[in-house]
């Protein structure tokens, strides 16, 4: 069969329809492309494009691998594209972090952990407690309990769950954090602080951080749910709020 040449990255090729000619973009954009864009492609003489799309098909299965310092620790996690932020940990995320004050011996829920960020950073800073960590994505579950192992976290436990609906009732948490999921709706919000509430100590205290357009539902839900709020930090995106069950 005659295989086309494959087309290095950098190369020009001329679109299908139309006159100007396309630069194929270095490998490490080629994950942003997009097989549709690609499909208008040929090569200088016209040959089908179908080595670059299978290109960059295999390239957008490949996990991506990020290294952050978080809490002051080293981590590496592998995350993959449809995930939240998969190519760095969120801004939001970093604000929350810096803002925790974390004992080492706390029992923490993390609520919407993605590939882990967030509730892994917690699981080091607190070898002597546990986190939980729940996502209704599996995508998301299976990504933080490979990251989990990949950075020897074992008190951490990764589990599906659709808000707190897997989560034990009588749990008894010192802490709830969340980088909130920003589409979840108003109704979802409510149903997870009354369910956060119920499990959680006296004393103990819920952080979370959303885009700053949130800010007014979660500070008027946090009043409504815990009786207390306080603004921790509003950043230029995002806002950091806390709450304490009294
Ligand atoms: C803003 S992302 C935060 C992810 C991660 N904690 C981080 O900081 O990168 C919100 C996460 O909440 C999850 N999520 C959305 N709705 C949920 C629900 N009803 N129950 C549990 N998790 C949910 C999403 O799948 C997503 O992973």
């Amino acid at each position: 069969m005659d295989v086309p040449p494959l087309l290095s990255t950098g190369a020009t090729v001329r679109p299908r329809h139309g006159a100007n000619r396309l630069a194929i973009p270095p490998a490490s954009e080629i994950g942003v492309v997009g097989a549709p864009r690609c499909s208008l492609w040929t090569d200088h003489q016209g040959r089908c494009n179908g080595i670059i799309l299978r290109m960059t098909i295999e390239a957008l299965r490949e996990d991506l691998v990020l290294e952050a310092q978080l809490l002051g620790h080293p981590f590496t996690f592998n995350t993959t594209w449809g995930l939240f932020s998969p190519k760095a940990v969120d801004e939001g995320t970093r604000l929350l972090l810096e803002k925790l004050e974390i004992h080492e011996d706390d029992i923490a829920l993390d609520l919407g952990c993605g590939y882990g960020p967030l509730g892994l950073a917690i699981a080091k800073a607190a070898p002597r407690g546990r986190v939980h960590m729940l996502d209704r994505d599996f995508v998301a579950i299976d990504y933080a309990q490979g990251n989990a192992r990949r950075n020897g976290i074992d008190n951490a436990e990764i589990y599906l769950s659709n808000g707190f609906s897997a989560v034990p009732e009588d749990l008894a948490l010192d802490l709830v954090v969340s980088n909130l999921p920003a589409k979840v709706g108003n109704e979802m919000f409510r149903l997870m602080f009354h369910d956060a509430h119920l499990r959680m100590k006296p004393g103990a205290r819920i952080v979370v951080v959303t885009v700053n357009g949130l800010r007014d539902f979660v500070k008027k839900s946090f009043r409504q749910t815990f009786g207390n709020s306080n603004k921790v930090k509003q950043g230029r995106t995002h806002t950091v709020t806390s709450a304490i069950k009294e």
